[in-house]
């Protein structure tokens, strides 16, 4: 069985990260999104309330599991017997950042693969920090986030 592991904040999940885990769901048997828990970023929702999120957000596709994880990443692909990170790359600002991790986890790790999925062009300037900064001045995000979950986003702020 192949499992991918496609990590982050996840603060919350946009379309940017479903349309990733849509089509990595493709690809692998199993995809667990897993969020980190000890991030030095200040985050908006709780990881309940972002595992939730997600869960709601990913309840078509059968092959996605959720969970959450905290120190190396590459530890814990090892612990979910997995050998494959999975990271969406936008525009190009991303790239000089995700060259490094994907070096360092490399290094770390020897066995396990970083594949970046090229994030489709709707979403090549979305981020969460985008989605919280419009919820909280009342601009629509209808465009940005699963619909599922667009209230309880709304709500937060
Ligand atoms: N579509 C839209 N937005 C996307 C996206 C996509 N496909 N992919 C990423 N983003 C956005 C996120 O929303 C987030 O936006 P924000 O900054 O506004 O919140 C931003 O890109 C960064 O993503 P994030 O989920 O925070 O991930 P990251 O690239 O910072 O990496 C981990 C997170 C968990 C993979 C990384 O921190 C990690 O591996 N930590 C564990 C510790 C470790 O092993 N360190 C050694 C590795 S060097």
């Amino acid at each position: 069985m192949r499992t991918a592991v496609y990590p982050g904040s996840f603060d919350p999940i946009t379309n940017g990260h479903l349309d990733i885990i849509e089509r990595s769901s493709k690809v692998f048997d199993k995809v667990i999104v897993s969020i980190l828990t000890n991030s030095s970023k200040k985050p908006a929702f709780t990881v309940e309330e972002r595992i939730e999120m997600i869960k709601k957000a990913t309840a078509h596709i059968p092959n996605v599991e959720v969970d959450s994880f905290d120190g190396l990443l590459v530890n814990y692909v090892h612990e979910k017997k997995s050998n494959v990170i999975i990271k969406g790359l936008r525009a190009i600002s991303d790239f000089e950042y995700e060259f490094q991790m994907a070096h360092a986890n490399k290094m770390l790790a020897p066995d396990i693969e970083t594949l970046f999925m090229m994030s489709s062009n709707n979403y090549q300037y979305l981020s969460s920090s985008l989605v919280k900064e419009l919820a909280n001045l009342n601009g629509s995000i209808s465009e940005l986030v699963p619909e599922c979950i667009k209230q309880q986003i709304e709500e937060k702020f």
